[in-house]
């Protein structure tokens, strides 16, 4: 279906995610219905579009007789049969359960006429196995948004294995009319592009702090102050929260085996403990008095080049498994995270053989299959594709 013929829509789940996506569509002019399994979780997913139209007329990026129609927009209903009834598109943002989400889907299904797409905001699941749950896996797509969606830039478009081309392009085209920026990503791999770098990342910092090699407080200055990176990795995971970094660390290391082995003696009891970062107050940080300081001092003390090169590696396997071109790496990874480069070209200005000879330094070191180089970046560097200097390298 083109984007020209998408009209109404309906959004299932009015929490964190689902409230912002109904937002979007509605600030664009569709209809929406948001679908929740109570009345109270309804008004309270339409209290908080409320409050954030609210800010933006406040902030004079809207008028009040636009944030007004915008919310007259949206419907709210505890009957999928009403939410699906005449709809083009449907997006899910109920929580990251995969029997769930299957039950949402095969209930979409059965409701929403045949032409209609169904979305699902997943931060790691497998499409694919969603689209099973429906008899239109052609018409089944991953649309991840960041948090909170009113306002992050990013959004991933996910291809299942059964998602034909036509429903891509639409999502592609839906995602610059709600104003962001669509990224690519043609294979149903796990952890999609950012969260699966993100993963990567994190795991160098968490071995390196349990091998004693630094503090948590010095991987996070020297990642802040010394790589220009906007967080540190242990306070992003904070932000993060350890339970859904938890989660998705088990999801990598299952899809992707000893390159995402994960370090449980420093997250799991934590999570165990129900630390889960900033939203419970403590993480790896006390949270309680607002953002964690990290000491200026500490920047040296670890090697941020180690976090490049494992995430140079990680783009480097998403570009092996035709996941994602480094063009949709990069633009992921600056929208989705703020980084102050992308990982393929942070690679090309310093140089593939570089990057290759850190990570086989580190392999030789540990022996750890999250240093050992991606076949592509030996193929590169082989070849003479260094980057920049050479005139060619990812770019
Ligand atoms: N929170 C984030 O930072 C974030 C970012 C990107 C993607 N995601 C993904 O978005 C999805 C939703 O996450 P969230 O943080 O918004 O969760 P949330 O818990 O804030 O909201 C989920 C909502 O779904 C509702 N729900 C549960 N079962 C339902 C059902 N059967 N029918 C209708 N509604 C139902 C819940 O009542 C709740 O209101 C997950 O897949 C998550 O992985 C989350």
């Amino acid at each position: 279906m083109a984007l020209e013929k998408l009209k109404k829509t309906a959004v299932v789940g009015s929490g964190a995610m689902g409230h912002g996506i109904a937002q979007l569509l509605a600030t664009a002019g569709y209809e929406v219905t948001m679908v929740d399994v109570n009345n109270e979780l309804l008004q309270k997913g339409k209290e908080k579009i409320k409050w954030s139209l609210d800010k933006f007329v406040e902030k004079k990026r809207i008028r009040k007789e636009d944030a007004d129609a915008t919310l007259a927009r949206i419907n709210l209903t505890t009957s999928f049969e009403q939410a699906g009834k005449d709809i083009d598109f449907a997006i899910e943002a109920v929580p990251e359960n995969m029997d769930l989400k299957k039950k949402v889907f095969s209930t979409l299904d059965s409701v929403a006429p045949s032409h209609a797409i169904l979305a699902s905001n997943t931060s790691t699941l497998s499409i694919t196995e969603m689209g099973k749950a429906t008899k239109r896996p052609d018409k089944v797509a991953g649309m991840h948004f960041f948090n909170p969606a009113q306002l992050m830039a990013l959004v991933e478009v996910i291809k299942g294995d059964s998602t034909n081309q036509e429903t891509i392009n639409t999502l592609t085209e839906l995602a610059k009319k709600l104003g962001k920026t669509p990224v690519i990503v043609r294979k149903d791999v796990r952890g999609f592009i950012v969260n699966r770098i993100l993963g990567a990342v994190f795991l160098e910092a968490f071995w390196s702090f349990h091998r004693g090699e630094a503090t948590k407080e010095g991987i996070d200055a020297s990642v802040k102050y010394t790589g220009g990176f906007p967080m540190g990795w242990f306070e992003l995971a904070d932000f993060v929260g350890l339970d859904i970094a938890y989660e998705v660390g088990k999801i990598l290391y299952e899809a992707y085996g000893e390159r995402f082995k994960p370090c449980t003696e420093v997250i799991e009891p934590l999570v165990k403990e129900k630390k889960f970062g900033q939203k419970t107050g403590v993480g790896f940080y006390d949270w309680t008095k607002g953002r964690p300081r990290i000491p200026f001092n500490l920047l040296e003390e670890y090697d941020v080049d180690r976090s490049w090169a494992v995430t140079v590696n990680e783009a480097a396997w998403l570009i092996h498994d035709d996941a994602a071109n480094p063009e949709d790496i990069d633009t992921g990874m600056k929208l989705g995270t703020y980084w102050p480069s992308g990982p393929c070209e942070h690679a090309d200005r310093t140089g593939l053989d570089v990057i290759l000879g850190k990570l086989k330094e580190l392999y030789a070191k540990y022996n750890m299959e999250m240093y050992k180089p991606c076949p592509v970046l030996e193929e590169y560097v082989s070849k003479g594709r260094t980057g920049k200097k050479a005139g060619r390298g990812f770019y």
